[in-house]
């Protein structure tokens, strides 16, 4: 089969890893893919999000398949304009993205189908947002409606944090558009937990679950990121509460999403929090989670691409999938300054030496010079990833790994897995 990825940073390089040792994949593209990806396929030079230039690439040169792996060319309708083209798509359609693409409408979903989630509110009002929160006090949670690069949400511990992240999204436009709605909601305490579930419309098929780490400092301070790293499984998500979660959560999910008219093919990620009164939906996201994806596809012992047709042809419940025993845990080594501001285009040495130390280095944002040398190209850099018998090995294997990469400024946290 020749198969195209559609995105460029270490989720794709993940996929893309995991999709080259099928022996059904027979040519491997990605697009816009980056320096490390190259190495495993062809990268093709398109923005995930041009539509139209990429459904018109995948035609002219005969895909039998496409992955769409990002939330925005999701949420921009890719797979609909991909199977309206006759080619066969993994990833939801946008009337079914939406559950990312939009707090509001996930929040509704949830509340009339009895899903536990956080009581919340929804405003396009300023002075009535900024009196919800007064009368209900702190702490409270603030989310832009629409996608923010998972930096949207402000979980505010006084009344004048959340009046000052409504006034941003609101009235700054901080978040453009995806601001102009916002949900305010109540904060849950807890640990969290994230399942990622293979989906064809139907079934429903939970990966292992993981624990990412969006803060950008040790000890969970700092701003929030994309992921400073990943581990799988959580040691907090016992065999009970994956029924539990089957039961309240994930298939009273995909029930509703199909009693709307909006059936899922693809990938749910479920942000859970275990609270006390049990686990409850902290949000969904319409696709693989980035670094989660790279730890848990370490631990995939089935071809990937099957699941991949099971997922589009609907027959996901005629699989076994099959995981290793174990951990794994992901590293992420980012630009000084990520997320802020940070400079890009530095070096990197000690790749292969890292390898030789047992981990594979996912690229997430690297560049190839000219001259072949790899070059950082983005916030997060690199995505170290180990496989161990236990959790434990699994970490010390990652961050011994990482000893002998360098880059300038190069920045990651030292207390993934242990928080
Ligand atoms: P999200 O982008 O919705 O995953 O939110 C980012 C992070 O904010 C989550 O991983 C949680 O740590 C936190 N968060 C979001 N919603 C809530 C909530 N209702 N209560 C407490 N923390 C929350
Ligand atoms: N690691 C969080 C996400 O992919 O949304």
């Amino acid at each position: 089969m020749k198969v195209l990825v559609v995105g460029g940073g270490g989720r794709e390089h993940a996929i893309c890893w995991k999709l080259a040792q099928s022996p059904k994949v027979t040519e491997l593209y990605c697009a816009p893919g980056n320096g490390g990806i190259a190495q495993v396929a062809t990268c093709v030079p398109i923005k995930a999000t041009d539509v139209d230039g990429m459904v018109q690439w995948a035609k002219e040169n005969a895909m039998d398949f496409v992955m769409v792996a990002p939330d925005d060319p999701l949420a921009l309708g890719m797979v609909d304009a991909l199977e309206a083209a006759g080619i066969p798509a993994f990833g939801p359609r946008a009337n079914a993205a939406i559950i990312e693409a939009s707090k509001a409408f996930s929040k509704e979903l949830m509340k009339k189908y009895h899903i536990p989630t956080a009581k919340y509110e929804t405003f396009t009002d300023l002075d009535r947002a900024l009196a919800y929160i007064r009368e209900q006090g702190a702490p409270i949670v603030v989310k832009a409606d629409g996608l923010a690069l998972g930096k949207g949400v402000v979980v505010a511990s006084t009344v004048e944090e959340a009046e000052q992240a409504v006034r941003e999204m609101m009235v700054d436009k901080k978040f453009g558009g995806s601001g102009s709605t916002v949900v305010i909601e109540e904060c849950m305490t807890g640990p969290e937990v994230t399942v990622l579930a293979f989906c064809d419309g139907e079934h429903l098929a939970p990966m292992l679950s993981s624990q990412d780490h969006k803060r950008a400092y040790d000890g969970d301070q700092g701003p929030n990121t994309g992921g400073m790293g990943a581990f799988c499984p959580s040691p907090k998500y016992t065999p009970e509460l994956a029924e539990r979660c089957m039961k309240e959560i994930f298939q009273p999910t995909v029930e509703a999403l199909k009693a709307e008219g909006r059936p899922f093919k693809g990938v749910i990620y479920f942000g859970l929090m275990l609270t006390q009164d049990g686990p409850k939906v902290v949000e969904y996201n319409a696709r693989f989670g980035d670094p989660e994806t790279q730890p848990i596809l370490s631990m995939l012992d089935t071809d990937l691409m099957d699941i991949f047709t099971a997922c589009v042809d609907g027959t996901l419940d005629q699989i076994d999938i099959k995981w290793k025993s174990g951990a794994a845990c992901c590293l992420v080594l980012a630009s000084g300054g990520y997320p802020v501001e940070y400079q890009s285009g530095y070096p990197i040495s000690g790749l292969e030496e890292a390898e030789q130390l047992g981990a594979t280095v996912f690229h997430a944002g690297t560049k190839r010079s000219d001259s072949g040398e790899i070059l950082t190209a983005g916030g997060r850099v690199l995505g170290a990833t180990t496989a161990a018998p236990s959790l434990e090995e699994a970490i010390a294997a990652a961050y011994a790994a990482i000893k002998p990469i360098s880059f300038q400024d190069m920045h990651f946290r030292t207390d993934i897995g242990k928080v």
